[in-house]
């Protein structure tokens, strides 16, 4: 079996390659990211690191060319990529702080990157229970939004909930066993939620292994038949 994670340096994805190591116990995990990889030493037979820059969709076509030529299949996809504030943008706190760099930043991350691993993966699942789970948050949701600010993560957030749900339709034809979820993992302890943990409960304040353990239950249990998921880390539906 072989399992994917694009975004394998961010503190959940280097979780999510712990936690699916440990779960699916013979799978081989393949771990992309735009520089080389940390692999823990007790991993190093078992991950293999591909580095990619996965805002280039000709390097994406060519790896996944490779991977078609090996005659490789991938039973679980976790892609990660996401900004909340970088040395370009923060999060706005008013109409006034919208820039249109800001927004195109935003969106090339956390919306574009998921979008064309979409896009080029459907044809690499196999025939039985397989998923391709996107990091989104509770944020994009467009129902639950009440307190509002943050416009460039959040509507890019929404954005790939959209493009998610849209492909469903697709996926449902081509990859007739595969979920789509978006995932929410909660507030948890990383280098994108450090400016923002002042007022989070300690309680509320979760660890990457806590989330990854938490996403790859789901994984296993959310079977194809309702998909596509938006979900938060306690496996409760989120509203779109
Ligand atoms: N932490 C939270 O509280 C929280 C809450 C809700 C949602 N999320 C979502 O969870 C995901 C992971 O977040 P995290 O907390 O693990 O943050 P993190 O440690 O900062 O990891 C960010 C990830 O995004 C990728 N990335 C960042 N900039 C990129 C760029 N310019 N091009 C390509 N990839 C880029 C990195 O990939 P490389 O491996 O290539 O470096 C890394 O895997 C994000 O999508 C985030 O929106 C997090």
């Amino acid at each position: 079996m072989n399992l994917l994670v694009i975004g394998a340096n961010g503190a959940i994805g280097k979780a999510v390659i712990e936690q699916l190591a440990e779960t699916f116990s013979d799978a081989r995990i393949f771990a992309v990211s735009r520089t080389t990889p940390t692999i823990s030493d007790a991993l190093q037979n078992r991950v293999v690191p591909v580095k990619l820059d996965s805002q280039d969709e000709t390097a994406i076509i060519r790896w996944l060319e490779q991977c078609t030529d090996d005659n490789i299949r991938f039973h679980h996809v976790v892609c990660t990529t996401g900004i909340l504030h970088d040395d370009e943008v923060a999060p706005e706190k008013r109409l006034e702080d919208i820039t249109s760099d800001a927004l195109h930043h935003y969106f090339a991350v956390n919306t574009v990157i998921p979008a064309l691993w979409l896009k080029h993966l459907v044809n690499f699942f196999p025939a039985e229970h397989s998923s391709f789970t996107v990091l989104s948050a509770r944020v994009g949701s467009i129902a639950d939004n009440r307190l509002g600010g943050w416009y460039g993560y959040r509507a890019s957030k929404a954005a790939l909930n959209m493009l998610v749900k849209t492909a469903a339709v697709e996926y449902g034809r081509i990859a007739k066993h595969t979920s789509l979820i978006c995932y929410h993992p909660g507030t948890v302890d990383s280098a994108l939620s450090e400016p923002f943990q002042r007022n989070v409960k300690p309680e509320k304040l979760f660890t990457p292994a806590f989330t990854a353990t938490q996403l790859v239950s789901i994984i296993e249990q959310r079977k194809v038949d309702n998909s596509p998921y938006f979900v938060d880390w306690d496996n409760k539906a989120i509203a779109w």
